[in-house]
């Protein structure tokens, strides 16, 4: 896989010099291996992680009947389908508007496929009949997209919201279909990292109307098959900052989660082709309005936009058991970022994540049962190559939330390869395990 400039997070793997037992550890993290797995595979999220590993952790962890696990970092729901693959009752919190849409729309995958494919006919076959509409989209929309791509997604789209846009698991899946179509037919480059890329041209663009049709059957053949396999409907998703203590979710027994991870990496922005397309943002301006400001401040868009003060971070009572080693790195950033270029708050953007890790930490505590377990899928950053040592710290702050023992259990060094970085200490993913 390319390697990219970005601090990675699961599919920038780089590492496994004997090709064997360390390549399929290194992938053990990755949301790509999802691509080949039912319902799982409706969306791609490159911020995912592998739901063989999930479905995995879940089997050893709960083997017996009427225990519960937690994803207060769903996405697009990974955890919460890997549980009911298994009959396992599993929960979860997102934050983020579309993608919490993402995750419920896949969660609403019992329907009847003889519905689903009634309702995805009659709707094309009104796109199809429809005739164009003048209209002036954004110019990202023009950038990605030729004139005659844009104007049937833009048939497909208003046909959904004039009529199917009712809110069933139904009508959820034909708007998830629509949406997961957006990106394979445009015309730009989209990163591995779901950036897009206007002046870079693929090589593979399709149809808006084929590519509908493949999607919804695939969504039907998915289906079928996840009904003979035996899943129920054994999960539920909330739209709910895990920050804040949550009254409406009994005791679990296991958390398995990923957090978003100190790297500059905008979940905001990775969205923003589907949310500029739906007419939900019109530029990057939108973003911290529409989704940023509901989500742990792990960039530093976010840091600046809410114009953080530094010393009040620092001075939280809720990061006191890493003020010391915090305050330093923040300190170092902060004097570092006049003389690099940008000038990124990196600074305020790291004291904000601990800040807002602890709370999520604080609000874990009254959700997992004492003997309980947590698994947290995590990476250590070096912005400005000032070394975040999140896993120790993240541990740090779970016990003093109340929380027992913590280790960390390596997948895979990261960036190792990347020329341009600037710090010494190799940085790594792996899981964070925390004694309930
Ligand atoms: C690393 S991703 C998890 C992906 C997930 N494991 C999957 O396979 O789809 C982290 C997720 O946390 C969400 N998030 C960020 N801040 C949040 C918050 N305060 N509460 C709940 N979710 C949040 C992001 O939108 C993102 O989808």
């Amino acid at each position: 896989m390319k390697q990219s400039g970005q601090l990675g997070l699961f599919e920038d793997i780089d590492v496994a010099p004997d090709g064997g037992t360390a390549a399929k550890r290194a992938r053990e993290g990755a949301f790509s291996d999802n691509m080949g797995l039912q319902v799982h595979r409706w969306f791609r999220y490159s911020a995912g992680f592998s739901a063989e590993w999930a479905e995995g952790a879940i089997g050893r962890a709960l083997p017996g009947e009427g225990l519960c696990v937690l994803d207060p970092f769903a996405g697009v729901g990974t955890t919460l389908l890997a549980a009911e693959a298994r009959g396992t009752k599993g929960t979860g919190f997102e934050a983020h508007p579309f993608v919490f849409r993402v995750a419920r729309a896949k969660l609403g995958w019992n329907v009847p496929v003889s519905a689903l494919h009634e309702s995805y006919q009659e709707l094309l076959r009104r796109a199809r009949k429809r005739p164009a509409e003048r209209a002036q989209p954004p110019s990202l929309m023009q950038k990605c997209f030729t004139e005659e791509s844009l104007e049937r997604l833009g048939r497909l789209k208003r046909v959904f919201l004039e009529d199917y846009n009712d809110g069933t698991s139904l009508g959820e899946l034909l708007w998830l279909g629509i949406t997961a179509i957006v990106r394979s037919c445009s015309v730009a480059g989209t990163a591995q990292w779901q950036y897009v890329l206007p002046n870079k041209q693929k090589a593979n663009v399709y149809d808006p109307f084929d590519a509908f049709v493949w999607k919804m059957e695939a969504f039907a053949l998915d289906i079928e098959a996840v009904k003979r396999a035996g899943w129920t409907e054994s999960s539920a998703i909330l739209q709910h900052d895990a920050r804040v203590p949550c009254e409406h979710v009994e005791q679990v027994d296991m958390v398995i989660t990923s957090p978003p991870y100190p790297n500059n990496y905008d979940y905001a922005d990775a969205t923003r082709l589907e949310m500029t397309f739906w007419g939900e943002v019109e530029g990057w301006g939108d973003l911290q309005a529409a989704a940023r400001q509901y989500l742990v401040r792990s960039c530093s868009q976010h840091s600046a936009a809410e114009k953080l003060q530094l010393d009040e971070l620092l001075r939280d009572p809720v990061i006191a058991a890493i003020r010391g080693e915090l305050t330093r790195s923040c300190r170092a950033l902060e004097t570092l970022r006049l003389v690099r270029a940008g000038k990124k708050t990196y600074h305020t953007m790291a004291a904000a994540y601990f800040v807002d890790m602890a709370r999520t930490l604080r609000a874990l505590r009254t959700l997992c049962k004492s003997g309980g377990k947590m698994c947290f899928v995590v990476g250590d950053s070096a912005p400005y190559g000032v070394h975040l040592a999140v896993e120790r710290w993240l541990g740090e702050l779970a016990v003093d939330a109340g929380f027992g023992a913590y280790s960390f259990e390596k997948i895979r060094d990261r960036n190792t390869k990347w020329k341009n970085r600037k710090h010494r200490v190799p940085l790594q993913e792996g899981r964070l395990w925390i004694e309930g």
